[in-house]
């Protein structure tokens, strides 16, 4: 089943994550897709400022994965846009099997590397302000996550 949620605002977006953050549990993994610019760094910085994390969230381009340790749960953030097959020795699986939650922006560029089960969210804009996200759960603990959120 394919869920839907139109943010109007970057608030909006920041609610959203807020709210699923509340669901959080450990080796959480949520997957952002979407073209530049559609608001997916701004949903991670709504769901570790959730997560009390003060620290500024900016994308860890060059090194791919930054972990932030301060909050109620470790967030490793992840943004695989400039992903290189040198960068096959990052050890995925420690992170999706690990008591944290991750995130990964442009996350189908690794779908096979991705875990079975995940929450996919994908980002459209519509205009200046406005963004269609669509929720994908893969299992029953993120369909779960997803109806009580939405
Ligand atoms: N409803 C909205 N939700 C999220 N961001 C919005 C919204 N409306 C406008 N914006 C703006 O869109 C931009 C989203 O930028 P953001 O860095 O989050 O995009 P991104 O998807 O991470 O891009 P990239 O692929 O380059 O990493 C911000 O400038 C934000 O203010
Ligand atoms: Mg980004």
């Amino acid at each position: 089943m394919d869920y839907k949620y139109t943010s109007r605002s970057e608030n909006d977006t920041m609610a959203l994550a807020e709210n699923i953050e509340s669901e959080k549990f450990p080796g959480m993994v949520i997957c952002l897709d979407g073209e530049l610019g559609s608001g997916k760094t701004v949903f991670v910085k709504g769901l570790a400022k959730a997560l009390g994390i003060s620290e500024n969230i900016t994308s860890p381009t060059f090194n791919i994965v930054k972990e932030y340790e301060e909050g109620e749960m470790p967030l490793n953030h992840m943004d695989v846009y400039r992903i290189e097959e040198t960068d096959s020795t990052i050890g995925f699986n420690d992170y999706f099997s690990g008591t944290g939650i991750t995130i990964i922006e442009w996350a189908e560029l690794i779908k096979d590397k991705l875990p079975d089960e995940r929450l996919e969210l994908k980002f459209k804009v519509i205009d200046e302000n406005t963004r269609v996200i669509f929720l994908k759960p893969f299992g029953q603990k993120y369909e779960d996550l997803v109806n009580y959120v939405l």
